[in-house]
């Protein structure tokens, strides 16, 4: 009996020390301790023992069960603690569940890319008012009632004198009327033309820019342009400046750059040219300044004015301006 009694106990501390996840506990606690184990069924033998012998053996017996159960307990309390307690219900070594964060929109990153590139440079950040007037947005630009610039604004007005505005140009006005030179301001926002096919929704963004001062030549709004444009594309882009016309830049450009689809080798982005028009500029027109009180003997400047939807697309390769719109998270995860 006494041997029976060693072997089991052998027996029970080997299983134990084996036994790694709290789901094996309740097996063995059933095999060792529960009612029908041998151990119990030892117990039950000792009343067939010599009764000489029955004190040693009982204290012996209860010693085991004492000495297993300490064991047992020490055994689960390490595993709870480890984190493989599964019989708390809570399986601590799951991941956590991820929380989803959102992003900004492709547009709003790119716009906030051009402006970071012209702060760099010494620009600062002016904002106007989506609903314009008449005043700000043409009269005060060079563009006077009936002249035919305005037909190409396919305009949303409110009444007579408010709009929506056109373009973020009326911020040059709005700033020069109540800051002196020297300025160097660029104006993001959006902007709304009623309009909307492949290369035009209604509401689009435009940031502009502008700097007046004594002496600015157009070999200056060619280089801060050209710094521009290797931080935001390549180094490498090729850039030129073609002849235009805006009522409020005198002269005026538009500027391309090399295709950024084929290089210049003629694609159909680019209509088989090899360039991409991506901004309008030019000096500012005298008569912008003198509506606003400055001297134009005195200051000259520059302006210039972009599309940030177009940029983006340029950019990443879009080919519809309306997918920004559609608030579809496929495309909109890929930003
Ligand atoms: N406001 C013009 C437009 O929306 C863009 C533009 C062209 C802005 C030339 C300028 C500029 O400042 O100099 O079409």
């Amino acid at each position: 009996m006494e041997e029976a009694l060693q072997k089991l106990k052998a027996e029970a501390t080997a299983d134990l020390a084996a036994i790694t996840r709290a789901s094996d506990l309740e097996p063995f606690r059933i095999k060792y301790l529960g009612r029908k184990s041998p151990f119990a069924q030892l117990m039950r033998q000792l009343g067939d023992a010599p009764s000489e012998d029955r004190p040693r053996l009982g204290q012996l017996a209860n010693e085991l069960k004492k000495d297993l159960q300490l064991l047992f307990d020490e055994k689960k309390a390490s595993l709870v603690q480890e984190g493989a307690g599964e019989s708390s219900g809570i399986d601590l070594t799951l991941p956590g569940r991820m929380q989803p964060q959102g992003k900004l929109h492709p547009v709003t990153q790119i716009m906030e890319e051009i402006c970071a590139i012209f702060e760099g440079l010494g620009f600062t950040v002016a904002e106007g008012p989506d609903i314009e007037t008449d005043f700000y947005n043409f009269e005060a630009l060079n563009i006077p009632a009936h002249h035919p610039a305005r037909d190409m604004h396919d305009t949303f007005y409110v009444d007579d004198s408010i709009l929506l505005r056109t373009h973020t140009s009326p911020m040059q006005a709005r700033v020069m009327e109540t800051k002196q030179p020297p300025l160097r301001v660029i104006s993001p926002g959006k902007v709304y033309r009623c309009d909307s096919d492949i290369t035009h929704t209604p509401m689009f963004h435009q940031v502009e820019g502008f700097l007046v001062d004594t002496n600015v030549s157009f070999a200056d709004l060619k280089g801060v342009l050209s710094v521009f444009i290797a931080k935001m594309f390549a180094e490498t882009t090729p850039i030129r400046f073609r002849p235009s016309f805006f009522p409020f830049t005198e002269p005026s450009a538009e500027v391309d750059i090399g295709c950024v689809m084929c290089k210049g080798k003629g694609c159909r982005v680019c209509k088989q040219s090899g360039w991409l028009e991506i901004l309008g500029a030019g000096m500012i027109d005298p008569e912008v300044f003198k509506k606003v009180d400055y001297d134009p003997e005195l200051y000259s400047g520059f302006a210039f004015g972009l599309g940030v939807e177009r940029i983006a697309m340029l950019k990443y390769g879009i080919n519809d301006i309306r997918l920004y719109y559609e608030n579809d998270l496929r495309f909109l995860r890929q930003f």
